[in-house]
């Protein structure tokens, strides 16, 4: 006589949901309450951090606490300090200040709070609509993107094609981060951004305010509608493909193409998952958030990238996945 064992399977996954949003709704509360910022000046108490941000101690122990938890603070004696990562990238007017993305994890924890009800209407309930977007809420989408476009910037200047670069792209180029770290890099190169006409003052501002506007461009220009002109011998396109559908995504792609020259290399950094759709991790998390964020916008895969590219006549198709689930696509124009 056989004896049937019913296993039963561990909980934990499901136990764990509440506890993992701790973190990531503390630090962005922290990030909006600027609360690294004072704590630059040295340790505080409760009621010392509250005067120096203008609220009352109760409710702010409760953020700090869970800051420690968290491993942004540390406590002693009764004083909140800040760690070495929220010290150097967390202080407000430092250079290493990465603290605006909260306003893109707003975007995000929006758009994901809202995932079965844009599944159930098809349609996306919390829609980033770049040609309707007011102003503001454009500005704070766009400054929030914006150091990690100058990261990426500072990242792609070591790229042995802009030793010999002089005129380059960006497409969908936002705040101009991506030219001017370029430009910062490489003193002979001179850019152009195109972006939709919404865009243009947030980016102009910001060339403007880098002190760039001599070698940058920015130009309002819908990249679907028009090819291209220009005689550009290197071209950009940050976080762009993902917003369009394939369909656009090809036209894009044959439009840019259009204004480069030959053996030009067109480098697009974004959310590109395998072949698989399982992976990066990251990517595969992002494709649901864009499910309430955008009409047809999604984490294409490789194969589909590659497909486009090729239709609009580029070659040597590369790509290269980091952890955090972006990927850096190259590729030549022939
Ligand atoms: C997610 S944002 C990325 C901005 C910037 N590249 C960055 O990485 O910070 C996508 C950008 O593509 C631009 N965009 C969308 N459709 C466009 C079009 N048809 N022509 C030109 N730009 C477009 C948007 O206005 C927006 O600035």
């Amino acid at each position: 006589m056989t004896t049937e064992q019913t296993i039963i399977p561990s909980r934990a996954a499901i136990d764990n949901i509440r506890a993992a949003t701790f973190t990531p709704m503390a630090v962005r509360a922290a990030l909006q309450l600027s609360l690294f910022t004072p704590l630059a000046r040295g340790p505080m108490t409760t009621v010392e951090l509250a005067a120096a941000l203008d609220v009352r101690p109760r409710r702010l122990e409760a953020l700090l606490y869970q800051l420690v938890l968290s491993e942004f603070l540390t406590v002693s004696d009764g004083r909140f300090a800040n760690t070495d990562m929220a010290a150097y990238y967390l202080v407000e007017g430092a250079p290493t200040y990465i603290g605006g993305i909260h306003g893109v994890w707003t975007e995000n924890f929006n758009a994901l709070m809202q995932t079965a009800e844009s599944i159930r209407t098809d349609t996306p309930q919390n829609k980033i609509d770049f040609s309707s977007m007011s102003q503001e809420e454009l500005g704070d989408f766009m400054r929030g993107m914006h150091a990690g476009s100058v990261a990426f910037g500072r990242s792609l200047s070591k790229q042995p094609q802009f030793a010999d670069a002089r005129n380059l792209v960006d497409i969908g180029g936002g705040t101009g981060g991506i030219c001017i770290a370029l430009c910062e890099e490489h003193p002979r190169l001179h850019a152009t951004l195109v972006d939709l006409p919404s865009v243009i003052p947030i980016a102009a501002e910001m060339v403007e305010a880098a002190g760039l506007a001599d070698r940058i461009t920015v130009k309002p220009f819908d990249i679907l509608n028009n090819p291209l002109e220009g005689e550009f011998d290197v071209a950009t396109a940050r976080h762009f493909f993902q917003v369009l559908s394939a369909k656009q995504c090809s036209k894009a792609a044959q439009n840019i193409a259009a204004g480069l020259t030959r053996d030009a290399t067109l480098y697009v950094n974004g959310i590109v998952t395998d072949d698989s759709h399982l992976s990066p991790t990251e990517a595969v998390g992002y494709d649901l958030i864009f499910v309430s964020t955008f009409d047809d916008g999604r984490a294409y895969t490789e194969s589909e990238y590659r497909v486009w590219l090729s239709n609009a006549g580029f070659t040597d198709f590369s790509r290269e996945p980091n952890p955090m689930g972006l990927s850096l696509i190259s590729a030549r124009k022939t």
